[in-house]
């Protein structure tokens, strides 16, 4: 807030430039995102609800702190300010301020999580498109904004047909019942105003979000309002990339945040415990991060935890992994889509700087270069348990964010809202 402002123009120079494209899960930073050229627009517009992924919207904090970490942190505000994407974050004291304001503190009796004190977050914009089109102010962080173009070229209006419905991303669904209410209302809202089932689509953990929601819906409930399930790069075997976040962090290219600095946030957030690898599906056997003295396979998460150092972690995974962890089916028309053919990483390799240096080495396996395609192809396993049809689409030599912007995705999202039902089971991608 406030104090650095001169310096903000220089900064956000550095911010744009240093951030590579598609290396990110939880941060977003495709900042120039291409243009969506729809095809003409067609009468069809069943309506649309977009679930982002996790740091997939913004959120706006007011504070009035009792202790602060830095002198320099503000210590109260009258008003409500971005707290994501707060750009104070990239500054060397200002990481520090929206930490403290952005972590959320873990009760180990009472299996909640809630702000840091003295601070209140909300969440814009739900039921608009704003929030997840453009993650900062100043319009610079595009998220959703080429595929809501693309949708309002083919037709669509914003706020009306395509609606967002942006959450506190920083919570597991168990705690956030109230979204998942305001959610359903949502549905029940746009299915009354246009008469027509809706469309829920959802990116990367949203997926899981909308997982949760519809495997908490009556089977009539869906079969009346929903139409169908759009599911774009969903981690749905869990992310490999979760335990790395946990153990060493990963700035995903933001400049001037060390890993092991972000990693004191990323701990704080209950949904990266939920996204470890679901021990469900994956190999007993399989080492996600193998060390100089041990070898963690999903059986040795209690002693992962205890190891780094991070033992509400594992209170943490207790409480949430059976959200979304069996995968039962929807029991709504899926329409899975996720990129393949990238080297993606399944085993963190660590020397004996572990968990406070970055990984060695690593080994991969197929993937969108964030989550590996066996995990995103566990939907396969929807095809014969619900009585709706389960569409895989796999997007060769796409990259995990890329889904959200890649004209074929756009197009063949097009084609199912305009109920075209041939659905094609590879793309390819690259040029
Ligand atoms: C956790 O919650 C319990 C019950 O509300 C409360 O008594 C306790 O003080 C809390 N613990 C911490 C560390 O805040
Ligand atoms: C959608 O709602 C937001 C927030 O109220 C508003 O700023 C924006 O102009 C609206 N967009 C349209 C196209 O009505
Ligand atoms: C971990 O697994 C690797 C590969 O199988 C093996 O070479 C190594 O000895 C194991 N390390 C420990 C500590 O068990
Ligand atoms: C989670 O699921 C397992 C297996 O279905 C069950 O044994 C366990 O009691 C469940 N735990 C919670 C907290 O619901």
């Amino acid at each position: 807030m406030g104090s650095w402002g001169r310096l903000f123009p220089v900064l956000l120079m550095g911010f744009l430039l240093g951030l590579h494209h598609s290396t990110a899960f939880w941060i977003v930073n495709v900042v120039f995102p291409p243009n969506a050229k729809a095809r003409p627009a067609s009468n069809s517009t069943p309506p649309l609800i977009i679930i982002p992924g996790s740091l997939g919207n913004q959120l706006e904090a007011k504070i009035d702190k009792p202790t602060l970490v830095h002198w320099l942190c503000y210590k109260k505000t009258d008003h409500w300010f971005p707290l994501w994407i707060d750009l104070n974050m990239l500054m060397p004291i200002g990481v520090d301020c929206w930490i403290d304001n952005i972590r959320l503190v873990y009760n180990r009796t009472t299996h909640r999580s809630s702000n840091s004190p003295g601070v209140e977050v909300r969440v814009p914009g739900f039921g608009q498109t704003s929030s997840i089109e453009f993650l900062d102010q100043n319009k610079l962080s595009g998220y959703f904004h080429t595929m809501v173009q693309h949708l309002v070229n083919a037709g669509y209006v914003r706020n009306e047909t395509v609606r967002g419905a942006p959450y506190d991303w920083r919570l597991s669904p168990n705690e956030n019942t109230e979204y998942l209410e305001k959610l359903k209302d949502l549905v029940v809202e746009m299915y009354e105003q246009y008469q027509q089932p809706v469309f829920l689509l959802g990116h990367s953990m949203g997926c899981h979000y909308v997982l949760y929601f519809l495997n908490h819906q009556p089977q009539a409930w869906k079969d009346k309002y929903i139409k169908g399930f759009i599911s774009l790069g969903a981690p749905w075997g869990g992310a490999v990339k979760a335990l790395r976040i946990l153990t060493s962090g990963e700035n995903d290219g933001i400049p001037m945040i060390s890993n092991i600095k972000i990693r004191e946030e990323q701990r704080m957030v209950a949904t990266n415990p939920w996204m470890l690898p679901f021990p469900n599906f994956w190999p007993k056997k399989h080492v996600f991060i193998s060390t100089p003295t041990f070898n963690y396979t999903h059986q040795d998460y209690q002693r992962f935890f205890t190891d780094i150092g991070f033992q509400d972690g594992w209170y943490m995974w207790e409480d949430t992994k059976n959200l979304t962890g069996d995968l039962q089916p929807p029991g709504v028309e899926v329409w899975c889509m996720y990129g393949v053919g990238l080297p993606t990483i399944v085993t963190n390799i660590y020397d004996s700087e572990f968990p406070n240096g970055d990984p060695v080495d690593f080994i991969y396996a197929d993937g969108d270069d964030t989550v590996d395609s066996f995990s995103m192809g566990l939907c396969k396993l929807w095809e014969g348990m619900q009585n709706y049809p389960v569409h895989v689409t796999e997007y060769r030599g796409l990259a995990h964010l890329d889904m959200v912007y890649h004209e074929k995705v756009l197009d063949q999202i097009q084609n199912i809202l305009e109920g075209k039902s041939e659905t094609p089971r590879e793309v390819e991608t690259r040029f």
